[in-house]
């Protein structure tokens, strides 16, 4: 790991920080792995990272509703402002005390008065976009919310990984059926219910992505690929023929079959 140097944060975990400028550069300095596994378990890690490498404070979680990435406390802890962001209300309203939030469509016209143009440092999300309607008009609008040198990291699952695949192509009713039967906690009612799944833009290529990013007003811009997932951990046989796929399509850099992304920009000037 190309890293400067390494600083602890209160839960004792490391906070990398590097010397880079530049997101790309920022996001080799990490040497993720190519297993999704490292994107879960890096993901707020990265955040802070990057808060502390480019001296981000005012975050805005796109989309963290009732489970957002930091309590108030934590927050606070990390020296961050932290606001939660939804489209429904009624997410928001189980938003845990203490934190402040704003009601708006991400992919919306920006018009509602909770959707402050160049009022966030740096805005986050985690599966959320494979459920936004246009995410070409998300990035845009990303761009109009972030203060001058703000960045976004935006992390979802991408087609055509078969998995994701399947979802997508399935009727809503037969793939929530599904998930219903492999995870009860995600049936209506539960603690983490299952939102349709659209998968606009959600690809981890980025020669793909790149002219979409870019029409969206930046030019700073890292597209992290990731393969594999843990949905056959219980499936002997079938694990070990998907690792083996996915290993080998990482081996090779096979992006059309990527199972999910980081994608991390910074908007000019600052
Ligand atoms: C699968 S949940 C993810 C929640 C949380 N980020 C997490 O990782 O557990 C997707 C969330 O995105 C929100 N969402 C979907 N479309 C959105 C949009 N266009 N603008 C803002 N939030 C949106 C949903 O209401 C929901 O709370």
């Amino acid at each position: 790991m190309a890293l400067a140097s390494a600083l602890s944060e209160p839960t004792g975990r490391t906070v990398p920080s590097s010397t880079a400028r530049s997101i790309e550069g920022f996001m080799h300095g990490l040497a993720p792995h190519w297993h999704a596994r490292w994107a879960w378990e890096n993901y707020e890690l990265t955040i802070l990272a990057l808060a502390r490498q480019f001296g981000l404070r005012r975050i805005c979680e796109i989309g963290g509703g009732r489970d957002p990435l930091f309590t108030a406390e934590e927050a606070r802890g990390h020296g961050l402002d932290l606001i939660v962001n939804d489209i429904d209300a009624g997410e928001l309203a189980l938003t845990p005390a203490g934190l402040r939030t704003a009601h708006f469509d991400i992919a919306g016209d920006l018009r509602e008065p909770d959707a402050v143009r160049g009022g966030y440092d740096l805005m986050v999300s985690r599966m959320v976009f494979e459920h936004v309607h246009d995410v070409e008009r998300a990035w845009t609008n990303i761009h109009a919310l972030l203060a001058p040198g703000g960045v976004a990291l935006a992390f979802f699952p991408t087609l055509w990984a078969p998995v994701f695949a399947l979802n997508h192509i399935l009727p809503e009713s037969a793939s929530r059926a599904i998930v219903h039967a492999l995870y009860p906690a995600r049936r209506d009612g539960g603690g983490d219910p299952k939102f349709p799944a659209l998968y606009d833009w959600c690809r981890g290529s980025r020669a793909r992505l790149a002219p979409m990013l870019q029409r969206a007003g930046f030019s700073d811009i890292h597209v992290q690929p990731f393969w594999g997932h843990d949905y056959f951990k219980r499936m002997p046989g079938l694990r070990e023929i998907d690792h083996a796929f996915n290993a080998g399509a990482a081996r090779i850099g096979w992006d059309f079959v990527t199972t999910h992304a980081y994608v991390v920009v910074r908007k000019a000037g600052g």
